[in-house]
């Protein structure tokens, strides 16, 4: 399949991946990480960009001014997951399917990390395997855009 337009959404506190509590994030900085999805990308024949911030706002923002030039959305919404109403609503409002990511196995952690308000409006979701989760999340994110497109699902 080609063609497709995947864009990756980083959230808060992503970018000291690497240096940020290793022992449950590993030693992967963002970088790594992105350039890992370039290559995966490129192997799958898709279109990959990349975006972080801290700021919920700004991901709201990113959401909307990319959402015309992208099929799907690959999000790791770090903080934001357990807490956002409003990135939730974003993500629905823009109309495209997301897979939901997270390096560490947030069900093994802290209670408050047990709760996605992302996760039943994901098309589906990896977490627990640290790079790797990017990595399976893009696969499962692809074959899901092409299941649709032979379904026939509408698309703008
Ligand atoms: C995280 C898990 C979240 O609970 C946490 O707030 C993060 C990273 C992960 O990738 O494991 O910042 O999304």
């Amino acid at each position: 399949m080609t063609g497709r337009r995947i864009t990756v959404i980083h959230g808060p506190n992503l970018r000291l991946l690497g240096r940020r509590e290793p022992e449950i994030y590993g030693t992967a900085t963002l970088e790594a990480v992105n350039a890992a999805l370039w290559s995966l990308a490129e192997e799958l024949g898709v279109a990959l960009e990349t975006f972080q911030s801290n700021h919920e706002g700004e991901i709201l923002d990113h959401l909307e001014s990319v959402a015309t030039r992208t099929d799907g959305f690959l999000v790791n919404a770090a903080g934001l997951t357990h807490t956002s109403v409003a990135l939730r609503d974003g993500l629905l409002g823009v109309g495209r399917p997301f897979v939901e990511v997270h390096l560490s196995n947030t069900a093994a952690r802290e209670s408050f990390r047990h709760t996605s308000l992302l996760a039943p409006v994901a098309a589906g979701v990896v977490y627990g395997f640290g790079l790797q989760s990017y990595l399976l999340g893009l696969r499962g994110l692809v074959a899901h855009l092409h299941d649709r497109a032979r379904s026939g699902a509408p698309h703008d």
